[in-house]
């Protein structure tokens, strides 16, 4: 099979318009999708990167609501936030375009009144669930219920994120409306479905016999769903947020989500090139690739391709490179959750840096498992790989052109030094192409840093520095084929570092590059000038890392809040039980901490008779015990004396115990006795 034949469509799964884009987003899809598509421009194929915003769904009509805006208002805000940021890190798109767009909505319409006028839908009465409160039905997000698979609550009437089990929203244990919180009743609804049993031939026959090559993730969730047996698939949902139901008697009726959105990529494609589009679509030479989530598999291996293959007129995808998930710190991202780090926030923290996020997101590309973004790991390969060895061997060549040649570009006289090291990079391109023809990115990513490798040790073993004591012919020698390393980096890494490559080829006065020119070694002519040394990445300290860690912790912590709820009240205790408690209040005379215990402050109370001493163990919830001097607290006064660190506690003070595990100090609310009973 011709691997990368002239014209490619890269699609890249629509982001929902109902949050901004995370580095989830950005290693699964959007970061592989754009070395693909600029390796592809610098082969010189012929290549469209579509994209755009996924605006219709429920989640986006129960953000509104809460928010009190319409769901225009906040696609509208999304949209322009994830385009600017996905701009800002420099993905490539040729369109970027939307959903709520009246050329989108025309060109599903008329998708969807094709098939029907065919006779590819099967309409199709069933009992839903209906919201009486609200007066609606409820669809997908509006239900959430216990899951009937694993268990876990709050599950979503289309999917539980807690076993990944897609459901219907009827299947759900224990139902309840997300608008009202109502129990929902049954009420009969009519659908359009789209009859996917009637397409288990043809997709096992195109995806189980002839897409063997797929990633192994993709090629076994397609059979497990085909193993399972395809069931119809309802296409349309009774929801005010959508494109209508083009067809009389579905009024209050809109298309289901997954049915427009794939349909953006075909509206986007038109909206860039016009009828151009058919050369895209339906000219069997052209190849189709989507990139997606793992989440998103069975959309674009099973119920897109039916869409088209009911159609008749339409490509088929040719590969599916989809990857798995990537978490933060240990856990899953979750816009809803706050647990992300979100692009646009980054693009303001680090300004400049986008080539770091890219690179680190490559390298740690989730491609066949489930992967972890960490700060640390960010930092670390920021000083130890993109400053200690790409950036380096650029600064080194560079600074050292200027110092022995004054800038100027010397000439060359190969030795058997030098062409060893030209077959190690032509090696090095022969891996770095084929790992990107099968999407090999973190490969391919660590195959080009190979070429840094090989430069920095070229340098330290022929030490240009040493020589240009006594022979500046061989120093010439050595930088003239340092630059020329540097011209390939700033080849090998434009895919993935375009940032950094744009900056190197003006420094070494460069300007139009191709794939081809990789491997070559008279890039950079001698004679010429090459600009000043411009430091290509900057050591990222640990205070910047620390706010990031910082802004994580707090997000934890809020949501341990929101997820906090009082305990279970205990089981009956009578007024006897009671009576035998003899709380008191007593006035803090002393308070300080125990030495050599973490948790431990003692106590001075004046308990109205005498002076008694009691530990307790709030010490991490006071910084500063000298605040509780002169407060008036309440104890139990009747607890049998105990020894802790050598001091004996003459009682117990009491604390509430606050959502986050913190202590506080229980007072009377108005001056009282010391010695007062509490009952
Ligand atoms: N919005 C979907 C998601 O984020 C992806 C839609 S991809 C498309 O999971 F094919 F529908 F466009
Ligand atoms: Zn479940």
């Amino acid at each position: 099979m011709e691997k990368t034949p002239n014209r490619t469509l890269i699609t890249t799964a629509l982001p929902y318009a109902n949050g901004p884009v995370h580095i989830g987003h950005l290693a699964g899809v959007y970061i592989p999708a754009d070395i693909y598509a600029r390796y592809l421009r610098m082969r010189g194929r012929e290549v469209l990167m579509i994209g755009g915003s996924d605006e219709h769904g429920v989640p986006i009509t129960i953000k509104a609501k809460a928010e009190g805006v319409t769901p225009q208002d906040i696609v509208d805000r999304y949209h322009a936030i994830i385009r600017d940021s996905m701009a800002g890190l420099g993905i490539s798109f040729d369109v970027y375009s939307r959903t709520t767009s009246e050329l989108h909505s025309q060109t599903a319409s008329e998708f969807f009144r094709r098939l029907y006028d065919k006779g590819e839908f099967v309409e199709k009465t069933s009992m839903q669930l209906y919201d009486e409160e609200a007066g609606q039905f409820l669809a997908d997000r509006y239900v959430t219920g216990t899951c009937p698979h694993c268990g876990a609550e709050g599950a979503y009437g289309d999917q539980c994120e807690a076993c990944g089990t897609s459901l219907n929203a009827t299947d759900l244990v224990n139902p309840k409306s997300a608008i009202t919180g109502s129990v929902p009743v049954m009420r009969e609804t009519k659908h359009y479905y789209l009859p996917l049993d009637k397409w288990q031939g043809a997709l096992e026959k195109w995806i189980l016999e002839g897409h063997k090559e797929w990633k192994t993730n993709v090629y076994g969730q397609c059979k497990s769903w085909l193993d399972m047996g395809l069931q119809p698939r309802a296409v349309s949902r009774d929801l005010d947020w959508g494109i209508p139901v083009p067809v009389e008697g579905a009024e209050g009726k809109v298309l289901y989500v997954w049915f427009d959105a794939p349909i953006g990529y075909i509206s986007n494609t038109i909206d860039l090139v016009g009828d151009d589009y058919t050369k895209w679509w339906k000219d069997p030479e052209t190849r189709m690739l989507h990139f997606i989530g793992k989440d998103n598999i069975v959309f674009h291996c099973i119920v897109f391709p039916s869409m088209l293959m009911a159609d008749g007129s339409y490509n088929l995808p040719d590969n599916v490179p989809a990857n798995e998930f990537l978490n933060l710190e240990g856990d899953k991202i979750s816009t809803s959750r706050n647990w992300a780090v979100w692009l646009h926030e980054y693009l303001r923290d680090f300004e400049g840096k986008q080539d770091v996020l890219r690179y680190v997101l490559t390298a740690n590309a989730p491609e066949t498992k489930d992967n972890d973004f960490t700060w640390a790991d960010f930092q670390q390969r920021n000083n130890s790989e993109l400053v200690a060895i790409l950036g380096n061997f650029v600064n080194r060549a560079v600074v050292l052109t200027h110092k022995y040649f004054d800038g100027t570009v010397p000439a060359a006289n190969p030795t058997e030094k030098e062409t060893e090291l030209q077959a190690e990079i032509n090696d090095l391109k022969a891996k770095v192409t084929e790992a990107l023809d099968n999407f090999h990115f973190r490969e391919a990513l660590k195959l080009a840093m190979d070429m840094a490798r090989a430069g920095n040790r070229y340098l330290q073993e022929t030490e240009p520095w040493k020589l240009a004591k006594t022979d500046m012919e061989r120093t010439g020698t050595i930088l003239n084929t340092a630059l020329q390393i540097c011209a390939n980096l700033a080849i090998v890494f434009e895919p993935f570092l375009p940032f950094m490559s744009d900056k190197l080829l003006k420094m070494l006065g460069g300007d139009k590059i191709s794939w081809d020119m990789l491997g070559c070694m008279d890039l950079v002519p001698a004679g010429a000038k090459i600009g000043e040394p411009v430091l290509l990445f900057e050591k990222i300290e640990d205070d910047a890392i620390q706010a990031q860690v910082q802004k994580l912790l707090d997000t934890k912590k809020a949501n341990e809040l929101q997820a906090w709820k009082p305990a279970p009240v205990k089981a009956d205790c009578t007024y006897e039980d009671f009576e035998k408690v003899d709380i008191r209040v007593g006035k803090v005379l002393e308070c300080s901490k125990v030495k050599k215990s973490k948790k431990l402050l003692q106590f001075l109370i004046d308990d109205g008779m005498e002076k008694r001493t009691i530990l307790s163990g709030i010490a991490l919830s006071y910084e500063d015990p000298s605040v509780l001097v002169g407060k008036e607290v309440c104890f139990i006064a009747n607890f049998p004396p105990r020894k802790m660190m050598g001091i004996e506690s003459q009682g117990m003070i009491l604390s509430a115990v606050n959502p986050d595990g913190t202590l506080t100090v229980i007072s009377p609310s108005a001056p009282v006795a010391p010695g007062a009973s509490v009952g």
